[in-house]
């Protein structure tokens, strides 16, 4: 049974070949999309709507996407991006007043919740909305743009999650979302974490099958206890 997945953030993909560029990295062996969306406001960038995700739905993509909402406010585009396609949506708990009935709006729609922490946010937040979760994501940078470099203090922070997760007896993934690259796959994998959400990494690299082949092997040494 799988235990690690590798998620593909399309931000850093060629905008003009979206869709040919989402299917060649799944084709390369790519678990699931990630889809960050950013309205200028919660971040300071801008980028793609719902519109667009379901234009990739209509290219055939099939894949599990998890829709990334780096907006503020969020519950409105909740509905919008459900009905557009997303499987999982992630939101973060500064980007609503009501994070239990944000959270209940997402299941509702009939998508799987994930909760996302920036480097600062306290995992605090976690403690009365553990049983709602499907997803934990911790950035791993700030948000807003791909290509930054991972912050180091995640991995503790991945560790603590970890924790809780195992503690709970609930079946709650734990992504982490920036900077992840061959280099520092396998000890982001040994802090807890099991989806790893690459962006620059592969649509920069002249060889996505090689990156991704690369990061797997990575991941298996982690599997297989041969720590480097
Ligand atoms: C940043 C996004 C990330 C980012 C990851 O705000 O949420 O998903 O695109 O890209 P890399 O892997 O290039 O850091
Ligand atoms: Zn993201």
């Amino acid at each position: 049974m799988k235990i690690f997945f590798l998620a593909s953030s399309i931000l850093s993909a060629d905008f003009a070949r979206l869709g040919d560029e989402t299917k060649k990295v799944l084709d390369s062996g790519i678990d699931m999309v990630h889809f960050d969306v950013m309205d200028n406001h919660f971040v300071p960038n801008l980028t793609m709507g719902p519109m667009v995700l379901r234009s990739l739905r209509q290219y055939k993509i099939h894949a599990d996407i998890d829709v990334h909402l780096m907006t503020k406010p969020v519950d409105n585009l909740i509905p919008q991006f459900a009905l557009a396609g997303a499987n999982y949506i992630t939101v973060h708990p500064e980007s609503t007043d009501h994070l239990d009935r944000t959270l209940d709006l997402i299941k509702f729609h009939g998508c799987k919740v994930g909760l996302g922490f920036n480097p600062a946010t306290p995992i605090g937040f976690l403690d009365y909305v553990m049983d709602k979760l499907d997803m934990i994501l911790l950035m791993s940078v700030n948000p807003g743009f791909g290509g930054q470099d991972f912050i180091p203090s995640a991995l503790e922070k991945l560790r603590e999650v970890r924790k809780k997760i195992d503690k709970s007896a609930y079946n709650i993934l734990l992504a982490v979302d920036g900077g992840v690259k061959v280099n520092n796959i396998a000890n982001i994998a040994l802090a807890g974490a099991n989806v790893f959400i690459v962006g620059s990494a592969i649509f920069n690299s002249n060889n996505y099958q090689k990156t991704i082949r690369n990061m797997r092997d990575e991941l298996d040494s982690v599997s297989h206890g041969v720590i480097h």
